[in-house]
């Protein structure tokens, strides 16, 4: 398994889901070689649920700030298998490499599948 798709798993470990026992982690690379994860977090007030996508990536901007960059980045769930939600694809899209060129890998029937997210999420909404 890449280090991306094992630093997933682990992090998916730590995930707060007791409502839709989905534990799910991420894991991303940055321009800068770094790597951030994070893992999705519920409440019992429903919507205040964050996805494990945009926790990683809240990670990595609060440590590089508004001009990182994502390479790539995985995403995992314990017992269930899907690529990122919509709202976390528009969120991949405001901080991908040029032209939608960020790399986004998620399990497919036990295999890894890797998909730009120009590709995830043609025509992104932009201003
Ligand atoms: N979830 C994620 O963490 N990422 C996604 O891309 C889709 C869904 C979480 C949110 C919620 O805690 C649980 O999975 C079920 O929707």
């Amino acid at each position: 398994m890449s280090p991306l798709l094992t630093q997933a798993h682990a992090v998916a470990e730590k995930a707060h889901a007791p409502y839709s026992k989905f534990h799910v982690g991420c894991a991303l690379e940055t321009e800068t070689g770094s790597m951030y994860t994070g893992c999705n977090v519920e409440n019992a007030s429903y919507g205040l649920t964050i996805c494990a996508e945009r926790s990683a990536i809240f990670q990595a901007v609060a440590a590089e700030g508004t001009d990182m960059k994502i390479t790539r980045l995985s995403v995992v769930c314990l017992g269930h298998e899907f690529p990122p939600c919509g709202a976390c694809r528009q969120v991949i899209a405001e901080f991908s490499l040029p032209g939608g060129q960020t790399e986004v890998t998620y399990l497919k029937e036990g295999q890894p599948v890797t998909r730009t997210i120009a590709e995830l999420l043609p025509e992104a909404f932009g201003l």
